[in-house]
């Protein structure tokens, strides 16, 4: 049995047709999604294994994508920390008991996340054996400092002050914080490759906020010890946005295939992350609303940039948007394939 085409790629193998899947495929862009949602609310949809393999499941069919991603939230991780997890509506994400100070982290401790997110691995489990053999599926957590800045911030945040105040003004806190978290996120992914995940995506959706020097010293560390817990032969996908300045450093940190979005092109991307390493990327999300004649262009230039060389999945530079076109989904998914074919 063949693998899966982005397995082949993950691996940097030459593969027929570059393979394609979207962040976010399974949203609320999507009318069957829409159809789950209008019967339950978003944390009973993650929470009920059926629902969330079916979702995972209907986008591939409805999207013809390479991969699919498992349905579930890089905050359902928090929900066992008991911090008041709620997703409301309009507002996204909300923690009602933020995390501001040592002793708040201290308090932490006594709570392992991992074992009360079976409902994820199940839905791995329903997701796996519904899909076909030739689509891989992907497992995925929040990175430690994307998870992290919820805590503190209490919710989405635009300058992150109390991120970075309690890392520059607490750092033995910050290191109990990051520990706690790598703990976690490594038992949480290890839990969905045995169920079922055959790649995993990291989401530091959020950490092109940092520095380098701040990267360095308060995040590479952590990624590293995370990345390293992993169960090996498993591709990880390390991925970030407005991280132009950090690609070397992502690198480092770990993964196998860096995420880049499209704020730098790949061929640019692509030495500074290292031709070791298969990347991720990186359409604008919304190029999805131009001209159909406008998308083939940009998707012709994310294909050339990456040159045909072994080692690309073709992806958004970030997730698919609320008010997304769906035909425009289907019809990118047909032009990756169609124009990389060799
Ligand atoms: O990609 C997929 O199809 C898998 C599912 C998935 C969701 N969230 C479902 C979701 C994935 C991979 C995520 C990751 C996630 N969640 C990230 C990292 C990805 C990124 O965009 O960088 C972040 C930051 C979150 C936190 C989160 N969850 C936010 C900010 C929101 C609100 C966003 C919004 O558009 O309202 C959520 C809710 C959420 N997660 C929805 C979905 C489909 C919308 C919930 C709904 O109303 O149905």
């Amino acid at each position: 049995m063949k693998e899966p085409v982005f397995l082949q790629a993950c691996r940097r193998q030459p593969t027929p047709y570059t393979p394609v899947w979207l962040m976010r495929q399974a949203g609320r862009y999507m009318p069957e999604y829409r159809a789950v949602r209008d019967k339950v609310s978003f944390l009973e949809l993650c929470k009920t294994p059926e629902l969330a393999a079916q979702v995972t499941v209907e986008a591939v069919e409805r999207l013809g994508v390479d991969a699919a991603i498992i349905f579930a939230d890089i905050l359902l991780i928090v929900e066992p920390m008991g911090v008041g997890l709620e997703f409301s509506q309009g507002d996204g994400p909300v923690i009602h008991r933020p995390l501001r100070s040592g002793r708040d982290i201290d308090r932490l401790h006594a709570r392992p996340a991992a074992p009360s997110l079976g409902f994820v691995f199940e839905a791995v489990r329903r997701a796996r054996a519904a899909l076909p053999q030739e689509i891989a599926l992907i497992g995925f957590a929040g990175a430690p400092f994307t998870v992290a800045s919820y805590l503190i911030e209490g919710g989405g945040s635009r300058h992150y002050i109390e991120t970075k105040r309690l890392m520059y003004a607490d750092p033995g806190a910050w290191r109990a914080l990051m520990a706690y978290l790598v703990q976690a996120t490594t038992d949480y992914l290890n839990g969905q490759i045995a169920a079922g995940a055959q790649a995993v995506q990291l989401f530091d959706s959020w950490v092109g906020c940092l520095s380098p020097a701040d990267y360095r010293s308060f995040i590479l560390p952590h990624m590293q010890a995370l990345i390293g817990g992993l169960a090996p032969g498993v591709p990880v996908i390390h991925f970030g946005t407005n991280t132009a300045g950090l690609l070397e450093l992502l690198a480092e940190a770990g993964g196998d295939v860096i995420g880049v979005d499209w704020r730098t092109d790949l061929d640019a991307a692509w030495p500074r992350v290292g031709f070791d390493r298969a990347v991720q990327g990186n359409l604008d999300p919304v190029s999805l609303f131009a001209p159909l004649d406008i998308l083939r262009g940009r998707t012709a230039r994310v294909l050339d940039a990456a040159a045909g060389r072994p080692g690309h999945v073709f992806n958004l530079g970030h997730g698919i948007l609320p008010h997304t076109p769906v035909e425009q989904v289907i019809a990118l998914v047909e032009l990756v394939h169609e124009m990389s074919a060799r």
